[in-house]
């Protein structure tokens, strides 16, 4: 038994089944409230701390009151310059976009807000690519079984979750999903009309599925015999999650897009894409738009983010820590017939229970973990990239009481 500092206060967790309408209720939320962070560590309105898990759906990746964070936003604060829009010239966007692309594949970057707008603005650049190569049709784009690419319109006709599509059809055209096998891709990707495929390298919400090495190289091929983009959406799993900078490093895979949002700014909002030289030369002035991408404040703060998660050590630690909570896990799926499966890698991992997950999280909250779901039965972790082993084994230990 690994046990931490964690103060727990003897009241039990307050339930607030009495949310105002005020917020517009599309979440159903923990009945936690949050008030403070240290590190791992999240306290609540009612006196409760708890180990966090969730990074905030994978944003926290250096966790809570980050001394340097508050130095880049003192720093950004600065100029007295928070937006200038993109009618300017601004020199924390160039720092951060030449950052990106000599870390990466990429020749540019174009900055937005959120993950599902960097995906929406790279099908766009895609179809811009495809149909400057390969004419007027070649705008289709695939995705995969089990992927999610976000909620707005093109993403969400690219995200594989039923529930969140149907309200809304007639969704957007010309994207379609195809199973996770190469076999049928190859019968889909027809030269003439497809311009993209996208993919997370790791499904994250559809599962947490690691798509193998022979799978990606295998769709690489296919992707470039036929002239067809390759994307990887690196929302969730990209800046260190897999314990490599860019989740395309674990594998020799070198994609045309990747796209990235979550932990980018350290809880700012912020997205980007970043795209091979041949797709940016396909955009003119005007194909693309935001107001509020990559103004100088966000980006202050998101190149210290990036500088930070770039480092070989912390990389390397996500990597060996990451492949000891694997074997813990494991380790508690042998001896809990609760445990079906256990997937992941680095700092992303997803457990399939036989009862509701959501059932699972309640009693780990009690216990003081928080943790998130991946459907209906996975319980998923993405811990801050910064949690320590013991930290790891503290939440292995209650995930395991959480399970009786
Ligand atoms: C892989 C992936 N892509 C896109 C998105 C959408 O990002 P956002 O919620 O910032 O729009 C998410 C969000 O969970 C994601 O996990």
């Amino acid at each position: 038994m690994t046990t931490l500092p964690v103060v727990m206060a003897s009241t039990p967790s307050t339930q607030r089944d009495d949310e105002s309408l005020a917020i517009l209720p599309v979440y159903k939320r923990f009945p936690v409230e949050i008030v403070r962070g240290e590190g791992s560590r999240l306290f609540a309105a009612d006196g409760r701390s708890y180990l966090d898990f969730t990074s905030g759906i994978g944003v926290n990746a250096l966790g809570y009151n980050d001394a340097g964070i508050a130095d880049a936003i003192r720093g950004a604060l600065e100029s007295g310059v928070l937006h200038t829009s993109n009618l300017f010239h601004s020199a924390p966007g160039l720092a951060l976009a030449e950052a990106l692309v000599a870390r990466s594949f990429a020749s540019s970057v174009f900055f937005c807000n959120s993950g599902a707008e960097a995906n929406e603005g790279a099908f766009k650049l895609v179809r811009r690519w495809g149909r400057e190569v390969g004419g007027a049709d070649k705008h289709e784009i695939i995705a995969l079984r089990g992927g999610f690419h976000g909620r707005l319109f093109a993403t969400l006709a690219a995200t594989d979750r039923p529930q969140y599509r149907a309200p809304f059809r007639p969704l957007a055209a010309g994207i379609s999903i195809a199973e996770r096998d190469i076999g049928e891709l190859s019968r889909m990707l027809d030269r003439e009309t497809v311009a993209a495929v996208i993919v997370e390298p790791v499904q994250g919400e559809g599962g947490v599925r690691v798509l193998e090495p022979a799978f990606l190289n295998a769709l690489r091929a296919l992707t470039r015999e036929r002239n067809v983009a390759l994307i990887f959406d690196e929302v969730q799993c990209g800046l260190g999650r897999t314990g490599w900078l860019f989740a395309y490093e674990r594998t020799d895979v070198v994609p045309d897009v990747v796209t990235l949002a979550k932990p980018l700014a350290g809880g700012l909002p912020m997205g980007a894409i970043l795209m091979t030289a041949e797709i940016a030369a396909a955009v003119q002035p005007g194909d693309h738009g935001t107001t509020f991408g990559g103004g100088p404040f966000v980006s202050t703060v998101a190149k210290h983010v990036f500088d930070r998660l770039s480092d070989p050590a912390l990389l390397a630690r996500v990597r060996e820590n990451g492949a000891w909570l694997g074997e813990s896990l494991r380790a508690l799926a042998a001896r809990r017939d609760e445990i079906r499966a256990v997937r992941g890698v680095g700092y992303i991992w997803g457990i399939d229970v036989t009862r509701p997950a959501g059932e699972i999280l309640a009693s780990a909250r009690e216990a003081g973990l928080l943790m998130l779901t991946a459907g209906d039965y996975t319980v998923r972790l993405l811990p801050p990239l910064i949690a320590t082993r013991e930290e790891l084994a503290y939440g292995v230990d209650q995930l395991e009481k959480a399970l009786s």
